[in-house]
C-alpha cells in the first residue's frame, strides 16, 4: 500500500467530503439493519395472533373462552406511533371475531408499511454516500490527472526520448482510472463492510450468538473465493485488453497506409494477419467470460448455504424455545445484507492491488526531475533583448541513448543583427546546435549564453519567448490555420490582421487564400492534408508572428520552391532587429547569410562568407561544387 499512500494529500484535501461519506455510510446502515427487524416483530405478533387467537378460534372456541385476551404491538410500531403523536397501548385487547382479524391485519401491514419505508431511506443515504465518496474520488482523480499532465510538460527531451507515447498515455488515462477505483469504490466498500459488519452482527450476536455463527460461517469462504477470481479476472482482462490494443492499432496501421498496402497488393496478406490477431483476441475474450460466469454462481451458492444453514439451525432453535420464529426471518435478510459486503471484500482486495501497482507507474516518474530548468533562485526574468546576440563556448554534445557524439568542442558566435548560416552534411550536427541554443538539453562541456546571460542562468519561460523556432520536422496540431500560426502568442485573433501579415511574410498567405474555409481550415486528419512546403511555410509563420528576438531556421525551406524561398528569405531579412542562424544542407539558401559555419561529424571545420569559403576549396566548395552539377 505503500504507493497509494502518496495519495493522502490529495484525499485529505476533501476530507469533508469523505467525512460527510463516513456520516451517510453510517446513517445507511442505521436503517439497512432496522428494516429487518420490522420483519422479525412483524412475524412475531402475527406468530402469536396465530397461535393464541386464530387457531382456537377457528376450532370453535369463543373469543371470551381463551386464555389469551390480548395481542401484542410490536415495539417498533409503537415507538414510531408515539413520534407522531400517537399513544398506543402495549397490547390491544379485540372485542370481537371481526375485530381480531382487522387487528391482525393492520398490524402486519404496518410493519410492512414499515420495512418499506426503512428501505427507502436507507437508499436515499446511499445515494448521498456515493454523491459524496464516489464524487470526492473523481475529484482526485482530475486533480491527479493535471498533476502528472503539469509534471508531462515539465520533462525534457531525454525524458521523452526513453519513453513510449503510449506507455506515457496508459499513465495518464488507464492507470489513473484503476487508482480511481481505489479512490471511490475500494474506500467506499471498505468502510461500509466495516459499519455494517460491526452493527449487523452485533444485532445477530445480542439475538442469538449460536444461530449468527452459524450463519456466518460461509461467508469468509466466500471472500476467498471471489479474491481468486476477481484476480483471474484482473490478469485475464489484461490479456484481453491487450489482444484488443494489438487489432486496433493493426487495423489503424493499414488504414493509415491503405494506399502503400493496395499499390503493393497485400490485401490477402493483410486480411490473413488480421483473422490471426481477431482470433487471439477471441479466444482471450472466451477465456475471461468463463471466469467471469463463475463470479454470480459462487455467490448464490455460499449465501444459499448461509440461508440453508440459518433456517435449518434456526428452526432447531425455535422447536426448543430458545428463540423466536420472527428472528429467523431477520436473520435471513441479516445474511443477504452482508453477502455483497463480504463479496466485496475479494473484489476490493484486487482492486487495491492494480490500483497499488498502476500508482506505483505513476510514482515512477513523479520523482523524474526535470534536467533542464530554471535555476533555483528563479533566474533571469527581465526578457531577451532586442539585439541579443548568441554564443557558444567549446560545446560538446553526446546522445545518452545512442552514445553518438554529434557536437565536439564548438565555438562560434552570433552577433546581434547578424544572420549566420549553419551547414554541412546530413548528421553533421546542425540540428543538435539549434536544439542547444533553446536549451532542450545541457551540454555535457562547454556553454552556451544568449544575450549575454549563460543559458542554466536564465528563466527558462523569459529565455524561451525570446525565440523563434522552426523544426526539421514540422508539427502542426489538429487545429484551424489561424491557430496553428498564432499559438505561440497569447490572446491573438487567429484570423487577425497579425496572422495574416506573418502568412504573407512567410510565403503561405496565397494558399491559404485559396481554401474555402480560408484561416478557418482544418488541418490533421479531419481536415485538409497540407503539401511538405505549405506545412513548412506555416511553420516559418508561427514563428515570425512571434517576432523573435532570435530566429532558429532548421532545414525549413527544404520543400520551399526557389522562387517562394527568395520572398520568404527577403521577408526574414526585413524582421528588424533579429539575430537569425539559418540551417540549410542547400547552399543557394545561405545567399543572404553573412557568415557560414560548416560542420562535419559534430566539429566546426570552415568559417566565413561564401566567397571566402568557396574560395577556400574545402569541404564547402566540393558541396557546392555537387550541388551547381545536379541543379
Ligand atoms: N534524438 C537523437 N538521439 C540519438 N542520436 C541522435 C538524435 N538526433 C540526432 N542524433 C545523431 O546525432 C548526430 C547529429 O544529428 P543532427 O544534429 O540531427 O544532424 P543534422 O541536422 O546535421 O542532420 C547524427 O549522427 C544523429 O544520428
Ligand atoms: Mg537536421
Amino acid at each position: 500500500m505503500k504507493s497509494l499512500f502518496a495519495l493522502n494529500p490529495m484525499i485529505w484535501k476533501y476530507r469533508g467530503r469523505l467525512f460527510l461519506g463516513v456520516v451517510f455510510i453510517v446513517l445507511t446502515n442505521v436503517f439497512a439493519v432496522w428494516a429487518p427487524s420490522m420483519i422479525g416483530e412483524g412475524v412475531n405478533a402475527l406468530n402469536e395472533a396465530n397461535r393464541d387467537f386464530l387457531v382456537p378460534l377457528s376450532e370453535g372456541q369463543a373469543l371470551a373462552d381463551l386464555p389469551q385476551r390480548t395481542l401484542e404491538v410490536p415495539n417498533n410500531l409503537r415507538t414510531l406511533a408515539s413520534w407522531v403523536g400517537l399513544e398506543m397501548d402495549s397490547r390491544l385487547a379485540p372485542k370481537t371475531r371481526a375485530d381480531v382479524l382487522d387487528t391482525v391485519v393492520w398490524i402486519g401491514l404496518m410493519q410492512a408499511l414499515l420495512f418499506l419505508l426503512a428501505y427507502l431511506i436507507k437508499g436515499v443515504f446511499s445515494f448521498l454516500t456515493r454523491q459524496t465518496v464516489i464524487v470526492m474520488s473523481r475529484l482526485v482523480e482530475y486533480d491527479l490527472k493535471a498533476a502528472i499532465y503539469d509534471h508531462y510538460q515539465k520533462l525534457d527531451a531525454t525524458f521523452y526520448k526513453a519513453n513510449d507515447t503510449g506507455d506515457l498515455m496508459n499513465r495518464i488515462s488507464e492507470d489513473v482510472s484503476n487508482v480511481r477505483m481505489y479512490l471511490g469504490p475500494a474506500i467506499m466498500y471498505s468502510l461500509n463492510l466495516v459499519v455494517l459488519v460491526a452493527m449487523v452482527v452485533g444485532v445477530m450476536y445480542y439475538i442469538d450468538p449460536v444461530l449468527t455463527a452459524f450463519a456466518l460461517l460461509p461467508l469468509p469462504f466466500m471472500s476467498a473465493g471471489i479474491y481468486f477470481i476477481s484476480a483471474s479476472i484482473h490478469r485475464k482482462s489484461d490479456a484481453k485488453q491487450q489482444a484488443q490494443s494489438a487489432v486496433s492499432s493493426f487495423v489503424q496501421q493499414h488504414i493509415a497506409g491503405i494506399r502503400v498496402l493496395k499499390s503493393f497488393h497485400r490485401e490477402r496478406a493483410a486480411a490473413e494477419r488480421f483473422d490471426v490477431e481477431t482470433d487471439l483476441y477471441k479466444m482471450r475474450v472466451l477465456d475471461l467470460v468463463k471466469v467471469e460466469a463463475m463470479f454470480m454462481p459462487l455467490i448464490v451458492l455460499l449465501v444459499g448455504l448461509s440461508t440453508i444453514l440459518t433456517v435449518y439451525v434456526g428452526g432447531y432453535r425455535v422447536a426448543s424455545g430458545e428463540l423466536e420464529l420472527g428472528h429467523v426471518f431477520q436473520f435471513v435478510f441479516y445474511v443477504n445484507l452482508l453477502t455483497w459486503p463480504f463479496a466485496s471484500i475479494g473484489w476490493v482486495t484486487s482492486l487495491v492491488q492494480k490500483a497499488e501497482a498502476s500508482m506505483a507507474r505513476i510514482l515512477d516518474f513523479w520523482h523524474a526531475e526535470p534536467s533542464v530548468q530554471s535555476p533555483a533562485s528563479g533566474g533571469r526574468t527581465d526578457p531577451v533583448s532586442d539585439l541579443p546576440a548568441l554564443s557558444f563556448r567549446n560545446v560538446s554534445w553526446t546522445y545518452p541513448e545512442t552514445g553518438i557524439q554529434a557536437l565536439h568542442d564548438l565555438s562560434f558566435e552570433v552577433k546581434a543583427g547578424e544572420t549566420l548560416g549553419i551547414t554541412g552534411r546530413t548528421g553533421s550536427g546542425k540540428s543538435t546546435v539549434l536544439q542547444l541554443a533553446m536549451r532542450m538539453m545541457d551540454p555535457q562541456d562547454g556553454e552556451v549564453a544568449v544575450d549575454g546571460t549563460p543559458l542554466p542562468e536564465w528563466d527558462l519561460a523569459t529565455m524561451r519567448d525570446g525565440f523563434g523556432y522552426v523544426p526539421q520536422d514540422v508539427f502542426l496540431f489538429s487545429d484551424t490555420i489561424g491557430h496553428n500560426i498564432a499559438f505561440g502568442s497569447q490572446g491573438l485573433d487567429p484570423q487577425g490582421p497579425a496572422v495574416k501579415q506573418a502568412a504573407q511574410d512567410a510565403g503561405v498567405a496565397g494558399d491559404i487564400d485559396g481554401f474555402d474555409k480560408k484561416y478557418r481550415t482544418l488541418l490533421g486528419e479531419r481536415g485538409v492534408n497540407l503539401s511538405g512546403g505549405q506545412k513548412q511555410r506555416i511553420s516559418i509563420a508561427r514563428a515570425l508572428i512571434k517576432k523573435p528576438a532570435l530566429l532558429l531556421l532548421d532545414d525549413c525551406l527544404s520543400a520551399v520552391d526557389t522562387e517562394t524561398e527568395d520572398a520568404i528569405l527577403s521577408a526574414i531579412a526585413r524582421q528588424e532587429a533579429s539575430c537569425t542562424v539559418m540551417v540549410s544542407h542547400r547552399l543557394a539558401s545561405l545567399r543572404g547569410a553573412d557568415r557560414i559555419l560548416v560542420l562535419d561529424e559534430g566539429k566546426l571545420v570552415e568559417e566565413g562568407t561564401h566567397a571566402e569559403l568557396l574560395e577556400a576549396g574545402g569541404l564547402y566548395a566540393t558541396m557546392h561544387a555537387q550541388q551547381q552539377a545536379e541543379a
